[in-house]
C-alpha cells in the first residue's frame, strides 16, 4: 500500500458533540476525515448534555485518532504538527480533546496549533479539490453562531454582523422540539420541510438595525401556532409549519448577507457551519460557495485546515495552555 507522502497535520475536534479526528496536508488535501457524533446519546434528553459529551469524548477520542490514522494509512511518524479546537465550545468538552491533543504532541515532540472553532468553519472552505480563496462575505450559522463575517484573507475577517439572542441552528433545534421532531432538529426540519408547503404560514422575522440578527421572537410565533393547533392537527400541519418556519429563518439569512457583502463591497459570498447544511438555504443563495455538505457540521479536516494559517506552540510549550467556553 502506499504511504502518505509529505507531513501531515492531525486534526482534533471535540468542542460540542462530535468527537472527530482528521489528517490533512499542508495543501489541504484531507487524507481522512473522522466523525464520531454523539447526536443518539443526547436525543433523548433533546439537547446536548454537557457532563455526558465530556465523558463520551473520553471514550471516543483515542479510537478516533486511531481510525484517522488508520484511514489515511499513516502513523504518527507522518504526522508533523497537532491541531485541536481551544474554544469556543463546551469547556468540559473542549478539555478532553485539548488533552488528548497535549498528550499526541507531547509524545512525539511536536508543535500544537489551538484553533478557534469558528476559524475552524471559514477554513472548511480552503480544502482540496475546490477551494475558495480570500476575500470573500461568509456567514457562518451553527448551533452556537450565526455571524457575518468579512473575510479579507486567510488570516484576517471583521465581524459584520451576528445575533442579538438564538443562533440560526439554535432556531432550528427549538423549532424541531416544538414540532416533536427529533435531535439534532435542523436536519429533521429539512427534511419534513420538503414535503411542506412554506407559504402555509407567515411567519415574522425580527429585523434589528444594521447587519444583525434575531430569532427569539420567530421561535415564539411558532410556539403560539402549535399552541393554536389539536393534537391530529398538528400532525396534518407539520410539515407546513416546518416549511413556514424553515422559510423564515431562510429568507433573513439571505436578505442580511446580501446586504453584508454590498455593504462590504464583495462579489464573492460563502456559507458554512451546520445550518450551511441546510437544502433551502443552500437553493435561495444560488451565487454562494457552501461548504461540501461533510464539512458543514463540526470536523476535525477543517480543525486542521485552519491550522495552516495559525502559529504553532513549540513542543513543550502548550502543556499549560487552556481551553476557554466563549471569546
Ligand atoms: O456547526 P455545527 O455542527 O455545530 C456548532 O458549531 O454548533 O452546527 C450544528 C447546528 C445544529 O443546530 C443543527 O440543527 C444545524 O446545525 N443543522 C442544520 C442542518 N444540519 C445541521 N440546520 C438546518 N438544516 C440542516 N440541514
Ligand atoms: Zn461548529
Amino acid at each position: 500500500m502506499e504511504g502518505p507522502g509529505g507531513p501531515l497535520i492531525l486534526g482534533i475536534e471535540t468542542s460540542c458533540d462530535e468527537t472527530a479526528a482528521a489528517l490533512v496536508t499542508d495543501e489541504g488535501e484531507i487524507r481522512s476525515s473522522v466523525v464520531s457524533s454523539q447526536a443518539e446519546l443526547h436525543a433523548r434528553y433533546g439537547g446536548v448534555v454537557p457532563e455526558v459529551a465530556s465523558r463520551r469524548h473520553l471514550e471516543l477520542v483515542t479510537p478516533v485518532i486511531r481510525e484517522a490514522l488508520a484511514e489515511a494509512n499513516a502513523s504518527l511518524e507522518d504526522v508533523d504538527r497537532v491541531a485541536v479546537t481551544r474554544g469556543p465550545g463546551l469547556i468540559g468538552a473542549l478539555l478532553v480533546g485539548l488533552a488528548a491533543a497535549k498528550a499526541v504532541a507531547w509524545s512525539r515532540r511536536l508543535p500544537l496549533v489551538p484553533v478557534d472553532h469558528l476559524d475552524g468553519h471559514v477554513a472548511s472552505l480552503y480544502l482540496e479539490p475546490d477551494p475558495l480563496e480570500p476575500p470573500f462575505l461568509c456567514l457562518l450559522a451553527s448551533g452556537g453562531h450565526t455571524m457575518l463575517l468579512d473575510v479579507r484573507s486567510y488570516t484576517e475577517r471583521e465581524l459584520l454582523g451576528s445575533t442579538l439572542d438564538d443562533a440560526a441552528g439554535e432556531a432550528f433545534d427549538k423549532g424541531a422540539r416544538l414540532l416533536g421532531l427529533g435531535y439534532p432538529g435542523g436536519r429533521e426540519i429539512d427534511r419534513l420541510a420538503g414535503e411542506g408547503d412554506a407559504s402555509a404560514y407567515d411567519f415574522p422575522v425580527a429585523r434589528v438595525p444594521g447587519l444583525d440578527f434575531s430569532f427569539s421572537g420567530l421561535k415564539t410565533a411558532l410556539l403560539y401556532a402549535v399552541r393554536d393547533l389539536g393534537e391530529e392537527e398538528l400532525d396534518a400541519r407539520r410539515a407546513d409549519l416546518a416549511a413556514s418556519f424553515q422559510h423564515a429563518i431562510v429568507r433573513a439569512l439571505v436578505e442580511r448577507v446580501r446586504e453584508a457583502a454590498t455593504q462590504a463591497g464583495r462579489d464573492r459570498i460563502a456559507i458554512v457551519g451546520g445550518v450551511a447544511a441546510n437544502s433551502a438555504l443552500r437553493a435561495a443563495l444560488p451565487e454562494a460557495t457552501a461548504a461540501p455538505l461533510a464539512l458543514c457540521t463540526d470536523n476535525a479536516a477543517m480543525i486542521a485546515s485552519a491550522a495552516r494559517w495559525t502559529e504553532a506552540v513549540p513542543y513543550p510549550r502548550y502543556l499549560a495552555l487552556d481551553a476557554y467556553a466563549s471569546r
